[in-house]
């Protein structure tokens, strides 16, 4: 089914055409439509325009609505203030475009003009490391921008480029030769049992490291042989990744999310490109020798003392770090998956890291015009108190903790409004109240912008919250239960009231809002318009009887707002990643 053009757009496009018929010097000018509280729309360009002519914006205005012609669309277009232009659109048109909608199964989100390939780097966690509130948010915002980039035709690859490698895998695969029973086999453990195993190996591993000189030099040649691939040092490696991602799984699937096994490249996977990255670089003059390291210098980066920071390609005892093997990730994600955009959702205070990284693989020329690199850098969530989230023992908070109670939290709102729910359904219910709360919280704030974690406004029934927006959606289902064989169906000929006009107006919105969001990477933007939906439809509800309007069209029609505001909640939280429960 092709996609639906919203009215705005048209509406815009009608005015542009008046414009430039009534002053071809205009050109294509754009009039700069708005949502107006006035009327529909408000175009506000002409007054601009007229002013960059020479002309005056009043008698430029009139001369439009002389242009536009008149036709089932627009119902009064009209000259006001200094050289606005107030548009109402006929009812007729509301409806009828909402009839489009909703006869496509993607209510007429248009697909993007020119898609192509994204790779995704989200959802990182480190191996034989908790998970932390950060990387909570890089799953939750990267499967979010996943989901809208799909459903508007983008190709999308996931990359879970977990921390696998590294100078700390020698200490902790050199205590666990020398501590054979520590780690029990991987698959007796559970996701928590997992990490509190890993848990412990690392804490004792780390104490050795620290007291025990001999010892640290045991695990640093032990670094060598991980690297150069000896076979004993790389199955122990091989035991630490294993028994962390039986942790990692537990916690997406708490968090309602699903990760490819296939997408799990870690850093350690591209080990094997690591020395011809450098050697590359190191040709083309891209990567100069330092006091023998092999670094890039940037003219516009600079330390304290005004010192160049370079980003360091090879240290100078031979080994390759976290630059070398994003270096390498960029080389496999362009010339072999073919991206043409790399996304990467990683915490802001990495952006210094990314934009060297990005500059150095420009230089080399494996990014360019075609194919370019954004570090989506999200902020830091904080506690109640606006410092970073910890606990009141000062200990980074476990993630499972913080989501099981999100989800306990939801159960006691869930059970105080239930009627007629078990207490399985509750708690159904309840994971998908509680983590939808923890999702959409992250959401709805800017990616960039630190946000405050602070579960009793999470799970909270009234404002900017997923458990509004639930309960509107179940309520839709409960008046369309009650409805019974009464068809929501669309009449053309009824005239709206203000209040179906306005939610009319925003549900057409639905389209251009996730076009909006996608190609801007902006979750909060379809966020907030699904807030203002679910807000739009109370007063609906309020304003305006559905089951008992006046005729049995007005029924059927209600029915159909009902209907299509609930497919459109369903659909724009489940590219959120939040369910929609029938029943609440
Ligand atoms: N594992 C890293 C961390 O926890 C994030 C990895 C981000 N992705 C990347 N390609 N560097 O900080």
């Amino acid at each position: 089914m092709a996609s639906v053009t919203s009215l705005a757009a048209t509406v815009n496009q009608r005015v542009a055409d008046a414009l430039s018929a009534a002053l071809p010097e205009a050109g294509a000018a754009d009039p700069l439509l708005r949502r107006s509280d006035r009327a529909d729309f408000q175009a506000n360009g002409l007054l601009a325009l007229a002013k960059k002519l020479g002309g005056n914006p009043r008698e430029l205005a009139g001369k439009v609505v002389d242009a536009i012609g008149a036709d089932g669309l627009l119902k009064d277009v009209e000259v006001s203030g200094p050289g606005f232009l107030n548009i109402t659109v006929a009812d007729t048109a509301i409806t009828g475009t909402l009839a489009a909608r909703a006869a496509d199964d993607r209510l007429g989100v248009p697909y993007a003009d020119a898609p192509g390939t994204t790779i995704i780097d989200y959802a990182q966690p480190n191996v034989a490391k908790e998970m932390h509130v950060g990387h909570l948010r890089s799953a939750v915002i990267g499967d979010a921008l996943r989901n809208m980039l799909d459903f508007t035709g983008e190709k999308t690859i996931g990359r879970h480029h977990i921390g696998d490698w590294g100078t700390q895998f020698g200490m902790l695969i050199q205590y666990l030769i020398e501590n054979p029973d520590q780690l029990a086999p991987a698959a007796d453990t559970d996701g928590e049992q997992a990490m509190s195993n890993l848990n412990r190996v690392y804490k004792a591993s780390r104490a050795v490291f620290d007291s025990d000189e001999e010892f640290k030099e045991r695990a640093r040649k032990r670094v060598v042989a991980l690297q150069s691939g000896d076979r004993q040092t790389l199955d122990l490696w091989q035991r630490f990744v294993d028994e962390s991602k039986i942790y990692f799984y537990s916690v997406f699937e708490k968090l309602d999310m699903e990760i490819r096994d296939e997408e799990i490249v870690g850093e350690s996977a591209y080990n094997d490109l690591m020395a011809e990255t450098a050697r590359m670089l190191e040709e083309s003059g891209v990567a100069v020798r330092s006091e023998g390291a092999l670094v890039v210098f940037f003219d516009d980066i600079k330390g304290k003392d005004d010192k160049p920071v370079p980003l360091i390609v090879q240290k100078a005892d031979g080994g390759f770090g976290y630059a070398a093997s994003d270096l390498s990730a960029i080389r496999n994600r362009v010339f072999d998956l073919r991206a043409t955009t790399l996304l990467y959702v990683v915490d802001v205070r990495q952006s210094l890291h990314f934009r060297m990284v990005f500059e150095t693989a420009r230089r080399a020329g494996w990014l360019n015009d075609e194919v370019k690199a954004h570090n989506m850098g999200y902020g830091t969530v904080l506690g109640a108190d606006g410092k970073p989230f910890k606990t009141r023992a000062g200990e980074t908070v476990r993630l499972e903790d913080l989501l099981d109670e999100a989800v306990q939290r939801a159960a006691e709102v869930v059970r105080e409004k239930a009627q007629d729910l078990t207490e399985d359904e509750i708690q159904e219910r309840a994971a998908q109240v509680g983590i939808g709360a923890v999702k959409y919280a992250d959401l709805s704030t800017s990616p960039s912008r630190d946000y405050k974690f602070d579960l009793d406004q999470m799970v909270s029934l009234n404002g900017d919250t997923s458990v509004y927006l639930q309960y509107a959606y179940a309520r839709i289902q409960s008046i369309l239960r009650k409805a019974g064989a009464t068809e929501p169906t669309a009449h053309l000929e009824l005239e709206l009231a203000p209040a179906e006009r306005a939610l009319g107006l925003h549900l057409d919105a639905f389209g251009d809002t996730v076009a909006e969001a996608a190609a801007e990477y902006a979750p909060h933007k379809l966020a907030a318009y699904l807030y203002q939906l679910a807000s739009l439809y109370t007063t609906f509800y309020d304003q305006c009887p559905v089951l008992k309007a006046d005729t049995p069209q007005q029924v059927e029609n209600r029915l159909f707002l009902c209907d299509l505001t609930a497919r459109t909640l369903h659909r724009g939280m489940a590219l959120l990643g939040i369910r929609t429960p029938e029943r609440l």
